[in-house]
C-alpha cells in the first residue's frame, strides 16, 4: 500500500504509523500534518530514518498543497486522523473544528475522487452517538446525536465521507472508537494530565463528581482495529471499536494515584464541563464477528506502560 496518513504526528496517528511500518515491509507512508499544538515530530522519531516513510508539514484544508501531494505521490489509500480533538476547546470556539474536521475532510475526499485513490478511511469517535441513557449499546445503525461542537463536527465528517461512497463509489470506511489511552497523547487529555500532575506535585482535577464513565481502549489495539478495517472492511462500512473496559473518571484518578504512589487527597473536583456526556456505550459485535478483531491489551498492562512513558518523556 502507498498510504497518506493525515494527522500522523498526533497521538493515535503516530502510533498507527509505527504500527504499519513495523508490520508491513512493503507499505510506504507519507504523513501530512499541520503540527498544531497536539502534533509532535518526537512521536515519529522511530520512523524518521525509515526509507518507506516521509513527512510533509501542511494543512489538510490547503487544497493546492493537497492536490500537489496527491499528484506527486499517487497514493492508493488515505487514512484521516487529522482533527481538532479536544471537546473543551470546541466549547470555547467551534470554528477550527468545522474547518479541519469537516472542510478538511471534504478537501481530502475530493482529492481522492480526482486522483483515483482506491481507499479512504475516516477515524471517528463513539461520541457521535451522544450519551447513553440506557444499557442498550449503540450499534453502527443507531442515530447520531452529538452533544458538543467536537462530536457534531465528527458526525458531519462521517456523513460526508459516507456520501462519497454513495455518490462517487469511493471505497470509504469509518471506525468509531471509544477513548484511547497510551503513549504520545497531549497532556490536555484526562489520563496524561492526571499522570503529569501527579509527578508535578499538582492536584488531579476531575469534572463534576468524577462519575462520568468512559470505555478505555489501548491505542495499539485501536491501531490494529483501523488496520483490520482498512485491509478487510466492507466498502461503505462503519465499525464501532471498544475495549469493553468501562471506568469512571474517579476510578482512573485513583489508579493514577496508586501507580504513581501519591495519596488520593490530591484528587480535586472542579465545576463540570458544559453538556458533559455521562457515558458512551457502544457495541463492537460487528468488528469482532465480521473481521475477527478484538483488543489484546489488558488495562493493567496498558496503564502501566502509559504511566512509565509519561514518567520518562515529560
Ligand atoms: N484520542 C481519543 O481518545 C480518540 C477517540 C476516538 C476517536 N478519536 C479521533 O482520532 C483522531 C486522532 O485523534 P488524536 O487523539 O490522535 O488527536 P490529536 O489531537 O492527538 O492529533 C491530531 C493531529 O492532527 C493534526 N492536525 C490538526 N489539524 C490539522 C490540519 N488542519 N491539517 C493537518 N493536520 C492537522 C495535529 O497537528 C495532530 O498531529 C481524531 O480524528 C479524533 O477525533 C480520538
Amino acid at each position: 500500500m502507498k498510504l497518506l496518513v493525515t494527522g500522523g504526528a498526533g497521538f493515535i496517528g503516530s502510533n498507527f504509523i509505527l504500527y504499519v511500518l513495523d508490520r508491513y515491509p512493503c507499505d510506504r507512508i507519507v504523513c501530512l500534518d499541520k503540527l498544531t499544538y497536539a502534533g509532535n515530530l518526537f512521536y515519529l522519531e522511530k520512523a524518521k530514518n525509515n526509507p518507506r516513510f516521509s513527512f510533509v508539514k501542511g494543512d489538510i484544508c490547503d487544497k493546492t498543497l493537497v492536490k500537489q501531494l496527491f499528484a506527486k505521490e499517487k497514493f492508493d489509500t488515505v487514512v484521516n486522523f487529522a482533527a481538532q480533538s479536544h471537546v473543551d476547546r470546541s466549547i470555547i470556539s467551534s470554528a477550527e473544528f468545522i474547518n479541519t474536521n469537516v472542510y478538511g475532510v471534504s478537501v481530502l475526499l475530493d482529492a481522492c475522487v480526482e486522483h483515483g485513490v482506491a481507499r479512504f478511511h475516516q477515524i471517528s469517535t463513539d461520541e457521535v452517538y451522544g450519551q447513553s441513557l440506557t444499557d442498550i449499546p449503540f450499534t453502527e445503525a443507531s442515530p447520531l446525536n452529538p452533544s458538543n461542537p467536537y462530536s457534531a463536527s465528527k458526525a458531519a465528517a462521517d456523513m460526508l465521507a459516507l456520501s462519497y461512497y454513495k455518490t462517487h463509489g469511493l471505497n470509504v470506511t469509518v471506525t468509531r472508537s471509544t477513548n484511547n489511552y497510551g503513549p504520545h497523547q497531549h497532556t490536555e487529555k484526562l489520563i496524561p494530565r492526571l499522570i503529569a500532575n501527579a509527578y508535578l506535585g499538582k492536584r488531579l482535577p476531575l469534572y463534576g463528581d468524577g462519575s462520568n464513565i468512559r470505555d478505555w481502549l489501548y491505542v495499539t489495539d485501536h491501531c490494529a482495529a483501523v488496520d483490520t478495517v482498512l485491509r478487510n472492511g466492507k466498502a461503505g462500512g462503519i465499525y464501532n471499536v471498544c475495549a469493553r473496559n468501562e471506568r469512571t473518571n474517579l476510578d482512573i484518578a485513583r489508579l493514577v494515584c496508586s501507580k504513581t504512589g501519591i495519596g488520593e487527597e490530591r484528587i480535586s473536583f472542579v465545576p463540570d464541563r458544559k453538556g458533559h456526556d455521562k457515558r458512551y456505550f457502544v457495541s463492537d459485535e460487528k468488528i469482532r464477528s465480521e473481521l475477527g478483531w478484538q483488543p489484546q491489551t489488558d488495562f493493567e498492562t496498558g496503564f502501566s506502560i502509559t504511566v512509565d512513558w509519561y514518567k520518562n518523556n515529560f
